[in-house]
């Protein structure tokens, strides 16, 4: 089976109508949000949500995500909507943030991975919003990657891994924010990130006195709070090695690096910035953008890890960046991606 691919210049397009006709037969249609791609089903339907996990490879404990789009799918899925997560919503909804919350009945076991939470986004994205309107039910939607690989933040990304398991892939261009959404959880009497993202722990910080971050987002060895977040991910094809600390002694670090690699005949692919790319000078480079302006690594992040699958090379040498700001969440994919492989720098 090979997929439609459509672009979406208008949120009249007739395609969209088609695309909910997919969802609402238990079918799966990916679709833009501001984050990066999502792959829809019927979040209240368990056959459409293991078909999610078929095409994924998806481990079935790991659960999905509900794109809603108002107030009533909210109170349809969630038994309480709390003040923390009124109060987040008021703040921060439709937008990259998602709602840990007690699940209604209605809600099957097979989408919160046998949880009694239920994971509550509302997206801000035209198409996105359009789609689960006319589907008429809650979109459940992890990132549409194969499980394991970076997520998409572009129509053409997600055509490579998934065109042939899935019914239609709306293409609404390139993701804004470029990572998933923060993931917080409502449910204790303080809110918790699960995940980090572009709604970051400052902004959260104005809103609540206490703020607490899941231990293993740090990396300490705990088990994490949001499934998912176990598993080794984002990960491009070559094994990767994170640079972290003194961006003054960054390029040099990088550079000395590489030619050891060289040396033994490897080929070396390099993730940096505009700063890092223009000391080094290397052929294989994917440049992610600005240390000075974090959104346009946030945006750029997944395309550079999956620039080099098709180019062959034998290690991947990435530049960290802050722990600031969106800079936790750009860090802690990182880390993933390269298995917690990291040099320090001082
Ligand atoms: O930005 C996003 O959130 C994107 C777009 C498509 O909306 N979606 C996304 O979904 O990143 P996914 O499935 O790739 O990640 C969902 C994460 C997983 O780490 C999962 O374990 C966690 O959310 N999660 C889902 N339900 C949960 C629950 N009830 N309790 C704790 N964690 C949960
Ligand atoms: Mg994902």
């Amino acid at each position: 089976m090979e997929c439609e691919l459509v672009k979406i210049n208008s949120i009249k397009d007739e395609a969209l109508t088609k695309a909910a006709d997919f969802i609402k037969n238990g079918g799966l249609v990916a679709f833009p949000t501001e984050t990066v791609y999502g792959l829809g089903g019927d979040g209240l339907n368990s056959e459409a949500a293991s078909k999610i996990y078929k095409a994924k490879g998806r481990p079935s404990d790991n659960p999905l995500i509900l794109h809603i789009n108002d107030q009533k799918m909210l109170h349809k899925i969630v038994n309480d909507v709390n003040s923390m997560a009124k109060k987040i919503m008021t703040a921060f909804c439709p937008g990259p943030i998602t709602l840990i919350l007690p699940k209604s009945d209605i809600v099957p076991s097979s989408v919160t991975g046998g949880l009694n939470t239920v994971a509550v986004r509302m997206p801000d994205n035209d198409i996105a919003r359009e789609l689960i309107r006319l589907s008429n039910t809650p979109i459940a939607a992890p990132s549409a990657n194969i499980s394991g690989r970076p997520s998409p933040t572009t129509a053409q990304a997600v055509y490579n891994d998934l065109h042939d398991r899935i019914d239609m892939i709306l293409d609404g261009g390139a993701c804004h924010f470029g990572v998933e959404s923060t993931i917080v959880d409502c449910t204790e009497d303080v809110p918790i990130i699960l995940r980090p993202g572009a709604i970051t722990k400052e902004m959260l910080e104005e809103l609540f006195p206490v703020v607490k971050i899941d231990r293993a987002i740090v990396g300490d060895n705990v088990v994490p709070k949001a499934p998912g977040m176990k598993y080794k991910h984002y990960a491009p094809k070559a094994n990767m090695i994170l640079f972290e600390g003194s961006s003054a002694k960054m390029a040099e670090a990088i550079a000395s690096k590489m030619a050891d690699y060289e040396k033994e005949g490897k080929k070396v692919g390099l993730v940096v910035s505009y700063e890092v790319a223009e000391k080094l000078q290397h052929e294989n480079t994917a440049i992610y953008g600005n240390q000075e302006d974090l959104l346009t690594i946030a945006s750029e992040i997944y395309e550079c890890l999956r620039f080099f699958d098709d180019k062959d090379v034998d290690i991947i040498l990435a530049e960290g960046t802050t722990d600031k700001g969106i800079g936790l969440a750009i860090m802690n994919r990182l880390h993933k991606a390269s298995g917690f492989n990291s040099i320090f720098i001082d």
